[in-house]
């Protein structure tokens, strides 16, 4: 059966978001970021161009493992200067009909109650287009500026996002009933208490004894989508994600990401096919081949080795100024860079980098293209298939 391709635009509220460097060329306009008009320009392109939504990426915290400082990545803005994507999206929704957004959000950062409230606040506004990537952060720098002594465990920070969402799930699904809302005018009542409920939520990291703030949104609980790239990550994001979000550069590897997801999924008892599977690629348009291919090159000529170093030892963790940059990282080939050069290497997976290509590799991901796509939005972004979980009060567990 055919299956139509879904397309999610990336970007992020800064300069330098995925590609170090550019940021100086001539025709750039990220550095525009703190203009609404460019987020609603944005949003205008994107809609005429039949996207489903616009994935905004988003980081609490600065790049400083290269060199043990943040100045590489403050001299060449790899993701610093770096504003909150919340405010953006309001606007963006005001000018477009059908765009979903995707927006970022730490778990780790922030508690579950005021954060259910700010996403319900926006699916009302967007008139449920709003859908949340659960992160659950890699920079300890963030940790250290929120008062922790270093990031939680790898793991546990999984566990943590689990009960967060349990909480969330409370407040969005099971707090107010259908019909609470009455706007009764005769009576003099505008909400029915008896249909709106206490959440009474206690568990190991949150106690949530009330209501949600917000009447149901349109869509209550946004799209959930995830992008870890663990065994854990994947396990999370198989049993809670709508859409997951991956970085494969090959079709081999591609498959075998996909199948595994998949694989989990089935195992938790969902339909594997409902999952919706977002693969990152950048694609270079020009009005023919050698003209698309000519705008590469001339972008490559422009990445910033320290740049790109910066954000690929924030992403590993793994300080690359240990090494020249025509070193061959035969003797480095942990999880952290094999998934780096995984997700930004277009060639053969065997093959042992220098940290030189890894920076090229990164800034220039790219497949060259001169071709238009026709299809139609979906009114629905990218919600399919999924079911609401069913928290109502004599269904919540009890610790
Ligand atoms: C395509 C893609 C986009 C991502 N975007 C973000 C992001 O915007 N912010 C963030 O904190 N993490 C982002 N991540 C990182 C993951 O959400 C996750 O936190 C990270 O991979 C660590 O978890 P893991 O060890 O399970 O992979 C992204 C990952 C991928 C593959």
């Amino acid at each position: 059966m055919a299956r139509e391709i879904r397309l999610n635009a990336f970007d992020m509220n800064c300069v330098g978001h995925q590609s170090p460097g550019l940021w100086a060329h001539p025709r750039d306009r990220s550095w525009q970021y703190k203009d609404l008009e460019y987020w609603t320009d944005l949003a205008k392109i994107l809609e005429r161009g039949k996207f489903d939504g616009l994935f905004i990426a988003d980081v609490l915290g600065i790049y400083d493992v290269y060199n043990g400082t943040g100045d590489a990545a403050i001299r060449q803005a790899t993701q610093v200067p770096v504003n909150d994507p919340l405010s953006l999206i309001a606007p963006m929704a005001l000018v477009t009909e059908h765009l979903g957004f995707g927006l970022t959000a730490s778990l780790s950062f922030e508690h579950p109650y005021p954060f259910a409230r700010r996403l319900s606040t926006l699916d009302h506004l967007t008139r449920g287009r709003i859908g949340w990537n659960i992160v659950t952060s890699y920079l300890e720098s963030g940790a250290r500026n929120l008062g922790q002594q270093a990031q939680t465990e790898h793991d546990a920070r999984y566990d943590y996002a689990e009960e967060y969402l349990e909480v969330c799930y409370k407040l969005w699904e099971g707090s107010w009933e259908e019909g609470a809302v009455l706007r009764d005018r005769e009576r003099r009542i505008f909400s029915d208490p008896s249909k709106i409920h206490e959440i009474r939520h206690v568990g190991k990291h949150f106690q949530v004894p009330g209501i949600h703030l917000c009447e149901p949104s349109p869509q209550r609980t946004p799209v959930l989508y995830q992008a870890g790239a663990s065994s854990r990550g994947k396990q999370f994001a198989a049993e809670q994600a709508e859409c997951v979000f991956v970085a494969a550069p090959s079709k081999v590897l591609l498959k075998k990401t996909v199948a595994d997801i998949r694989r989990r999924a089935a195992e938790a008892g969902r339909d594997p096919r409902k999952i919706l599977i977002f693969n990152l690629q950048t694609v270079i348009v020009g009005e023919t081949d050698a003209k698309a291919k000519a705008k590469f090159d001339d972008y490559k000529s422009y990445v910033s080795y320290e740049g790109a170093m910066a954000l690929i030892s924030g992403w590993t963790g793994i300080d690359f100024s240990r090494f020249q940059p025509d070193e061959p990282l035969k003797h480095v080939h942990t999880n952290a860079i094999q998934s780096a050069v995984e997700a930004f290497s277009t060639a053969d997976p065997n093959k042992v980098w220098t940290p030189n290509e890894l920076a090229l590799g990164l800034a220039s991901a790219a497949s060259v293209r001169c071709s238009s796509v026709a299809r139609k939005p979906s009114p629905t972004c990218c919600r399919s298939g999924w079911k609401r979980p069913t928290w109502t009060v004599s269904t919540w567990p009890t610790r």
